[in-house]
């Protein structure tokens, strides 16, 4: 794969570069800048040497929202950034004609255009037709089979961006861990987590299964869940993962009534449950002090540590788990590498980035490369 250090000319050159600028925007404002500033190294590498920069990124599932306020937050960070409201067209090809060289200008929202999610190849096109080369820094979506990901690759000549190559070199090294060496899924949907689980199990020696994806595990061991979420994941493939002996499963819970689930005054009723004591009327949110220690002595006893996915309802506030669990990562001395937005939110929010050793900026893209080792925005670039 190229790396855009063999890149030869770059004085005047458009250059696309698809990059992860999928960040939280509330009330028009960016709240969390952190993959921007993780943007910059490759941003700041191609605009220094005189091209002509131009970002394509998603922002939102839906496409409905607009990368203006994106732009202006990424301003902030690197100087001779501007923003077109149009992805490609006439338009957009004059925008970029006008661009001075060593200037950064910020497309709309790729996901605007229905060819972005179904790889049409006339999108492909027309977004190739916008720049002399591709580059590919996005590994947030390599896991996706759109356009942006594995249809423009084929049409220009194509280099991976620093942040795709760092996240390649981590994340494979994360999967040849030192031992004795630790992995926590957390999060929820068995789907998307299984053949992860499975990988995982080859290299590590506790891979501890954690969040709403818990809930499946003892359900399948016959344990009451009461209404708790579950992703009603084949109960087979579950208790095949449960017959091997790496599997760490939480011990004990907090939970409410689940007639208080989403009331503001639920963690009022809230207790702590241990194996067997769920009731049907109730509902698991976090888990409990007992599942913590269990955790942190797995951590402080590490060489590895590899963690995807919150432990808890990150969405309604319930932290408690998480930021603990981070709290123990941070003052162990394994090699951490961490992912997923709720968890990465979560470290950040205490302040505890700078002691991870590896942050990486997927979620979804993270899990698929640690159980394939490769994704199909990687192929595309080879
Ligand atoms: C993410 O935030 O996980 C990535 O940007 C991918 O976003 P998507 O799930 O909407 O494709």
């Amino acid at each position: 794969m190229r790396s855009i250090r063999d890149i030869r000319l770059f004085e005047n050159i458009p250059i696309l570069v698809r990059a992860a600028l999928n960040v939280p925007v509330e009330n028009g404002k960016v709240v969390n800048d952190y993959r921007l500033r993780r943007a910059l190294p490759t941003i700041r590498f191609l605009a220094e040497r005189g091209a002509k920069v131009v970002l394509i990124s998603h922002l939102g599932e839906q496409g409905t929202e607009t990368l203006a306020p994106v732009a202006l937050s990424l301003g902030k960070l690197i100087p001779g950034v501007s923003f077109f409201p149009e992805t490609i067209g006439k338009e957009s090809r004059s925008a970029i004609r006008n661009l001075a060289p060593g200037t950064i200008l910020v497309l709309e929202n790729l996901r605007r255009n229905k060819g972005e999610h179904m790889n049409d190849p006339s999108f492909a096109k027309e977004l190739s037709s916008l720049a002399d080369i591709f580059v590919q820094d996005s590994f947030d979506t390599c896991h996706r089979a759109h356009a942006s990901i594995i249809g423009v690759p084929k049409l220009l000549p194509s280099y991976a961006g620093f942040l795709l190559e760092e996240e390649m070199k981590e994340l494979s090294e994360a999967l040849a861990p030192k031992r004795p060496a630790l992995a926590i899924i957390g999060g929820a949907k068995f789907r998307t987590k299984e053949a992860v689980l499975t990988t995982l199990l080859e290299t590590y020696d506790h891979v501890f299964v954690g969040g709403a994806l818990a809930n499946d595990f003892l359900k399948a061991l016959g344990q009451e869940v009461g209404k708790s979420l579950v992703s009603g994941a084949d109960e087979k493939v579950i208790k095949k993962l449960l017959a091997h002996p790496k599997i760490v499963l939480p011990v004990d819970w907090l939970v409410i009534p689940a007639r208080l689930a989403g009331a503001m005054n639920a963690r009022l009723e809230a207790h702590i449950a241990s194996a067997g004591q769920v009731q049907p009327s109730e509902i698991i949110l976090d888990h409990g002090p007992g599942t913590i220690t269990l955790l942190s002595d797995l951590a402080q006893k590490a060489k590895t540590i590899l963690w995807n996915g919150p432990l808890g309802n990150y969405e309604h506030g319930f932290i408690d788990a998480t930021d603990a669990f981070a709290r123990a990562v941070a003052s162990s001395h394994a090699y951490s590498v961490v992912g997923g937005g709720d968890t990465v939110a979560s470290i950040e929010g205490l302040g505890l980035l700078p002691r991870f050793s590896f942050v990486s900026t997927g979620g979804g893209a993270m899990l698929d490369f640690l159980a394939k080792g490769t994704l199909p925005g990687i192929e595309a670039l080879n």
